[in-house]
């Protein structure tokens, strides 16, 4: 992969600044680098907790193929077509499409919704990081549920080893992008995806056989539409923006370094696929888990780190597990970290014209800063609530289920009604059924979607 090395022959054709992708795989694993992350084991089996299984789930799914695969798609060829950073690129396809370059606004807040987003994120990726040497250590050995919880609360309410996780995994994240990633991404997301679906699916096993599996299959899949409120499907639709990476110009920011010749339809079916299927896996792991140790489905963030290493602690081989565990985990996070700050860093290096290290220090820089604020959230300010809640839980609440379902509304919008139909046609290979059913999704039912989640969501309508 070739993403970040300076390409001399600048805009005649219209190259991406940053290189290009070697090859159609590569973009592929990308992107599904930055689907698959935490938002699928750690986010979708706690909101599906909290907002009581089955329903808030086929709502989920629904939004995953009706919404998510057609905004994917616009990303995507919005971003070729632009082949710039998410805010270039907009303002330029506003101007050619007979717009306007104010849609550059839409790109500043995909820029900001990543900063925000890391910054939460990166937090609790450091928890993922801590848990390896906790897991090396065997202290989840045998250990009870109680246990576990206490080790859990321990940890989470010692707000410095929240901050030096916080910042271990955030420099980390700012090295790799200041150094332009090269090949390494691209094997670590080879290596990485196919060997966290290998290890949830030796997890499944041990749920099925350990874990209290007809209890966990029923609460994610038996629907009880009246456990969900329209809160609760605002929040599986952001979910599936969430998990997807759509809605604030990552998939965009790649999508530039997209060759010509790709199929971006059979691209995003791919990512939404493994994405999906992921999340899946990690619910019939952990709820199978949580209703066999009467543990509380509802228990929040902390759900994954109480759940898995309890089991861990049970299994034989179980610190072994539980290591590599972590640290799939940990990958899963910091190839999701890239796709948060590409925008961002892509922007700065342009419009300001600093260097790739400058503007990752810069940008990183700002996300660890706000970092701190999610730290606190579950310690020393944990008693500070406001809106929905802690500070952690604000700046998940605007991100998730404001900023990227608008995000996503006017991404949309942009690709179905501003551009002409030559202009997407020619990026999806054509007029024909795919690109026939991909622009009604994109018109009608996604925009009016999402609309009614949202004036729902607000009570504007009844
Ligand atoms: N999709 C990632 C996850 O599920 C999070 C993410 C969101 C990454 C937006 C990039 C952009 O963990």
């Amino acid at each position: 992969m070739t993403m970040f090395k300076e390409e001399e022959n600048g805009r005649a054709q219209r190259f991406s600044l940053h290189g290009h992708w070697s090859s159609r795989i590569a973009f592929i694993l990308a992107v599904t680098g930055s689907a698959v992350g935490l938002g699928n084991v750690w986010k979708f089996p706690y909101i599906v907790g909290e907002n009581g299984g089955g329903a808030f789930v086929l709502v989920y799914l629904v939004c995953v193929v009706s919404i998510g695969l057609p905004v994917m798609m616009a990303e995507i060829l919005i971003g070729r077509r632009g082949r710039r950073n998410p805010v270039a690129t907009m303002a330029l396809l506003g101007e050619e499409e007979g717009s306007s370059r104010q849609w550059k606004w839409l790109g500043l807040m995909g820029v900001t919704a990543g900063v925000l987003i890391l910054s939460y994120y990166s937090v609790i990726a450091g928890w993922t990081l801590a848990y390896i040497p906790k897991s090396l250590s065997g202290v989840f050995t045998g250990a009870s549920a109680e246990r576990v919880e206490a080790i859990y609360n321990e940890f989470t309410g010692n707000w410095l080893s929240l901050t030096i996780a916080h910042t271990i995994f955030m420099a980390s994240t700012v090295l790799v992008v200041a150094r332009g990633v090269e090949r390494g991404l691209e094997q670590a997301v080879r290596f990485m995806v196919p060997a966290l679906l290998l290890l949830m699916l030796v997890l499944l096993g041990y749920a099925i056989t350990a874990g209290d599996f007809a209890a966990g299959v029923k609460f994610m899949f038996a629907t009880d539409f009246n456990t969900l409120t329209w809160d609760g499907v605002l929040q599986a639709m952001g979910q599936a923006f969430f998990t997807l990476s759509l809605g604030m110009g990552a998939v965009m920011a790649y999508g530039a370094y997209l060759p010509e010749e790709t199929s971006i339809s059979g691209a995003s079916a791919s990512v939404v696929f493994a994405d999906t299927l992921i999340a899946i896996l990690a619910g019939l792991v952990i709820f199978p888990l949580v209703f066999a140790n009467n543990l509380d489905p509802a228990e929040g963030p902390g759900l994954v780190f109480v759940t898995l290493p309890l089991v861990f602690g049970q299994m034989s081989g179980g610190i072994f597990v539980a290591t590599v565990f972590f640290v799939l985990l940990s990958f899963a996070a910091w190839t999701s970290a890239l796709g948060l700050v590409e925008p961002g860093v892509a922007w700065v290096v342009e419009r300001f014209g600093r260097t790739r290290l400058q503007a990752a220090v810069m940008v990183g820089g700002a996300i660890w800063l706000a970092g701190l604020g999610t730290v606190l959230s579950f310690n020393v300010l944990s008693d500070v609530v406001f809106l929905r809640g802690t500070i952690y839980q604000n700046i998940d609440y605007l991100t998730s289920n404001i900023m990227l379902p608008l995000g996503g509304l006017l991404t949309i919008i942009f690709a179905g009604w501003v551009m002409c139909r030559n202009s997407t046609s020619e990026e999806l290979g054509g007029a024909g059924s795919i690109y026939r059913i991909w622009r009604f999704l994109a018109r009608f039912v996604a925009p009016a979607a999402i609309l009614v989640v949202f004036l729902r969501a607000v009570g504007v309508i009844g």
